[in-house]
């Protein structure tokens, strides 16, 4: 099964998405972390970020590594910490939006998504990359609320700084950042992480259950007393 969360910068992918896989007991991929590692190769390798046709070719030779501790690497170096800089915060919508890079991207993620069970967090993962995810999220969040939460993971950048390269990455992203016609839009501004996770595992729960009993396939995973009933709607609303 595959649970796509997307959705702009600050909205609380990540750290929702990593808690679901980790109660679901299924593999947690970060598509921005691939873009991330690829731009700090191209930074480090002094490769001018408007040339797409290199920058692809760089993608397709190196691959980006995913571990299941959350480790990222790339070309034999660990780039867990540096993938987090504001450095690369400004740059990574210049190299992700080239067509070559995303190409290369994509195909890699649609192999591991063929791995089995994965809650998959980008931005274009429930459109483009996994279009038959069987659970589809898009999480928002009020400005002032995603530059606060930016804030607390860069407190080395000054609040304004980070305000005007928020608004350049949300322009930026875009044209990969609308949500998929059948995917569940969550505002989480107000939300604890745990209320958004109940709510998306009580949904990944239900559509497991209906496709056991309707397919006969066993696509089941471990159970978890926390999981709610999930209400008749959720999973339909439309997030355009
Ligand atoms: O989610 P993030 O902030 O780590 O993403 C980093 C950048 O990568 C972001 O500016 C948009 C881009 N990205 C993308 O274009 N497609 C994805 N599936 C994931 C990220």
């Amino acid at each position: 099964m595959i649970v796509a969360i997307d959705g702009p910068a600050g909205a609380g992918k990540s750290t929702v998405a990593s808690r679901l896989a980790e109660r679901l007991g299924f593999r947690y991929l970060d598509t921005g972390a691939m873009y991330r590692a690829l731009t700090w190769l191209a930074m480090h390798d002094g490769i001018d970020l408007g040339e797409g046709d290199r920058l692809g070719e760089l993608a397709r030779a190196s691959r980006v590594e995913l571990d299941e501790s959350g480790r990222v690497s790339i070309a034999g170096s660990d780039v867990t910490s540096a993938i987090r800089q504001s450095r690369i915060d400004r740059m990574v919508p210049v190299v992700a939006r080239h067509p070559e890079v995303r190409e290369v991207m994509r195909e890699r993620q649609r192999e591991l998504a063929e791995q089995g069970d994965a809650v998959i967090e980008g931005r274009d993962i429930g459109t483009v990359v996994c279009p038959d995810a069987d659970v589809k999220v898009y999480l928002v969040a009020d400005r002032r609320v995603r530059e606060e939460r930016r804030q607390a993971e860069r407190p080395d950048i000054g609040a304004d700084a980070l305000a005007t390269d928020l608004r350049a990455r949300d322009d930026s992203d875009r044209a990969r950042m609308q949500p998929a016609a059948d995917a569940l839009e969550i505002d989480t501004s107000d939300l604890d992480v745990d209320d958004v996770v109940d709510r998306i595992e009580a949904i990944v729960r239900q559509r497991s259950a209906r496709h056991l009993s309707v397919g006969g396939v066993d696509r089941s995973f471990p159970t978890d007393e926390r999981a709610e009933p999930a209400r008749p709607d959720d999973g339909t609303a439309s997030g355009a």
